[in-house]
């Protein structure tokens, strides 16, 4: 049943703390009931921060001059691949700067066939690359990633457009999305909590959208300002704690209404509170995505301020985060893809 907008609307605007406290319990066995207490873990490869875009919030905008762009190499990513399935994360996500140049497209489709050759078809693929025409989805699609995570970033076209130049358009953002679909790939879609000017009917029209959209798998994070963007005046009057908090209510509310998808607790919760994505989990997350790219590329990858893990390696970053979530009551899903049973249960509807 389609979700009712002004009761997302109220759950989104709960200001005292022991109600905001009940969002997140009622939000936490909804997630018992219909995804359970297991993890699903996604080691992130951040393969380049090239980009051809200007997203006016994002910290490796094109026109971000100060930044030393790189490119991992594919030996370093099938190691860093290899490495990740060898700790039994089930799945990995390569997530990029958006290109698409005929050099990247080979690029990528190249990689995930090494990538599949090498863990006997094995490991999960997710890939996170931006807009790219229907035919190369396809592609990347044939050579066997089966998850694409395109967050629409806000599902309000008036909003989208102050936050993008002309070039970007919402129509073909959501263009690509239903191509993903199409083609059959499991659809992450996904915003950012807290963008200005954004309202809560914006949140409450974000979770109408995934609905509608049929989205399988979603990760949303806190907006957090970057100095290095056209959107730094804002950091001066950012405050974490609400940050977070709006944030963990949205992963509540959003849980309380779609049920039966996939949704990451992101790194971005993580810069507000080292706990953040612990915060997460409990508020009804149940995918993390720990970051295996090795340390050396680490600073050229800020998105936003504060980005955790800068100097800590991929063993530490595991240890640390099956600790935190041992820690919590809940276990985690080694050596499984983790697909969402949302879109399980479609296609086992349609056959
Ligand atoms: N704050 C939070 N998230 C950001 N992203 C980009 N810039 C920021 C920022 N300043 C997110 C976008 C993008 C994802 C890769 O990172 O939602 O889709």
């Amino acid at each position: 049943m389609r979700p009712n907008r002004q009761e997302l609307i109220e759950m989104l605007s709960l200001q005292v703390k022991d109600e905001i406290d009940k969002l997140y319990k009622r939000a936490y066995e909804i997630k018992k009931q219909y995804v359970g207490t297991k993890v699903y873990l996604r080691g992130l490869i951040e393969l380049s921060n090239i980009c051809t875009r200007n997203c006016y919030y994002c910290g490796i905008r094109k026109d971000n001059h100060s930044l030393k762009r790189y490119n991992i190499d594919k030996e370093e990513v099938l190691k860093e691949a290899k490495w990740c399935y060898e700790q039994h994360y089930g799945s990995l996500t390569i997530q990029a700067g958006e290109r698409s140049d005929n050099l990247w497209i080979d690029y990528i489709e190249e990689l995930v066939k090494e990538i599949k050759t090498l863990t006997d078809g094995k490991i999960g693929i997710t890939l996170s690359l931006g807009e790219q025409s229907e035919e190369t989805y396809r592609r990347w699609f044939e050579a066997g990633a089966h998850r694409y995570l395109l967050r629409i970033e806000t599902s309000n076209p008036e909003l989208y457009r102050s936050l993008h130049p002309a070039e970007n358009s919402f129509e073909n953002r959501l263009q690509c999305i239903r191509s993903l679909k199409k083609i059959g790939y499991q659809a992450g879609s996904g915003v950012m909590i807290g963008l200005p000017h954004q309202k809560g009917e914006d949140l409450a029209d974000d979770i109408l959208f995934f609905y509608d959209e049929d989205i399988d798998m979603i990760g949303m994070g806190p907006f957090i300002p970057h100095h290095q963007t056209p959107l730094a005046y804002l950091l001066s009057t950012f405050n974490p704690e609400q940050a977070l908090e709006q944030a963990l209510k949205m992963i509540a509310v959003t849980r309380i209404a779609l049920k039966d998808v996939n949704i990451a607790s992101t790194t971005a919760l993580q810069a507000l509170h080292p706990k953040g994505r612990e915060m997460g989990l409990l508020a009804g997350a149940n995918v993390l995505m720990p970051n295996i790219t090795d340390t050396r590329f680490r600073d050229g990858y800020q998105l936003y301020e504060g980005k955790p893990g800068l100097n800590e390696n991929a063993l530490a970053i595991r240890k640390a985060l099956e600790e935190s979530i041992y820690s919590i009551g809940e276990t985690i899903g080694y050596d499984e893809w983790g697909d969402s049973p949302h879109f399980r249960r479609k296609t086992s509807d349609q056959s």
